[in-house]
C-alpha cells in the first residue's frame, strides 16, 4: 500500500553567510558555491521525504539572475515538487539578503531530481505526495510537464545525432561565428 507525505513534511530552508573565501577574482560569490549549497539543501529535503539516503540524478538549468556579494545572507528554500516511483524533484528558490539595506534579490531557481536508495544501493520507492494547496498542485503539474519535455528533448537529441550529415552541417555553420580550417 502507498504511504503518503505532505510537501510541508520535508520543506526546508538553509541560510548561509557569504564569507570572503567564497568569492571569485571579481569579488562576487562563485557560482559553484551556490550550486554546492543547492545540492546540499536538495539532499536534505529529498532525504526527509524519502526517509533515507538519496543521490542527485540530474539538475535542470541554473540561470544566475543576479550576482551575490560577500557579506550577504543566502537562503535556499527547498520543497518536494513531484514524486515518481523512486525519484523525486526538489524545487529550490535561492534569495540573497543584504542585512544592512534589507534588499532581497532572487538569484536563481532550479530543480534537482534525486533518487532514493536502499542500503544495497538499489532504488527505493518514495512516499507519494499529498498536495494541500494551489502551489503544491501547480508545482507538481509543472514538474510533470518538464519531465515530458525532457523526454522529448532526449529523443530529439538522439535523432539529431543519428541524422548528422557533414556537408549539410558545414552549410548551416556559415552563419555562426566560426571558421572551418579542416586539414584536407
Ligand atoms: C541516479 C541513478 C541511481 C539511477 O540509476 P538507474 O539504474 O538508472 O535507476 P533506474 O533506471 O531504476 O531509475 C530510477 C529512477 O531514477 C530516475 N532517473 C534515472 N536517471 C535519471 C536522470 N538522469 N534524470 C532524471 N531522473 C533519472 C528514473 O526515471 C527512475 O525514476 P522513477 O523510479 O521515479 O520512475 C544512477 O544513475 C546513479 O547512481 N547515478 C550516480 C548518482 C550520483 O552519484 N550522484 C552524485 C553526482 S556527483
Amino acid at each position: 500500500m502507498d504511504t503518503y507525505k505532505t510537501v510541508a513534511d520535508s520543506q526546508v530552508t538553509l541560510t548561509e553567510l557569504m564569507i570572503p573565501s567564497y568569492a571569485n577574482f571579481g569579488g562576487k560569490i562563485h557560482g559553484g558555491i551556490i550550486m554546492g549549497l543547492m545540492d546540499k539543501v536538495a539532499y536534505v529535503c529529498a532525504a526527509k521525504h524519502a526517509g533515507g539516503y538519496c543521490v542527485t540524478a540530474s539538475v535542470d538549468d541554473i540561470d544566475f539572475l543576479a550576482p551575490v556579494e560577500v557579506g550577504e545572507l543566502v537562503s535556499l528554500m527547498a520543497s518536494v515538487n513531484y514524486v515518481g516511483k523512486t525519484s523525486l524533484v526538489v524545487g529550490i528558490r535561492v534569495i540573497s539578503e543584504n542585512v544592512r539595506t534589507k534588499e532581497i534579490k532572487h538569484t536563481n531557481t532550479s530543480y534537482f531530481t534525486m533518487v532514493a536508495m536502499n542500503e544495497d544501493r538499489t532504488p527505493l520507492t518514495v512516499p507519494a505526495l499529498i498536495l494541500q494547496n494551489d502551489d503544491d498542485i501547480r508545482r507538481f503539474f509543472q514538474a510533470y510537464h518538464r519531465k515530458q519535455l525532457k523526454k522529448y528533448y532526449r529523443t530529439e537529441e538522439t535523432r539529431i545525432k543519428s541524422d548528422f550529415e557533414m556537408n549539410e552541417t558545414i552549410e548551416l555553420l556559415r552563419t555562426e561565428r566560426c571558421k572551418i580550417e579542416k586539414a584536407k
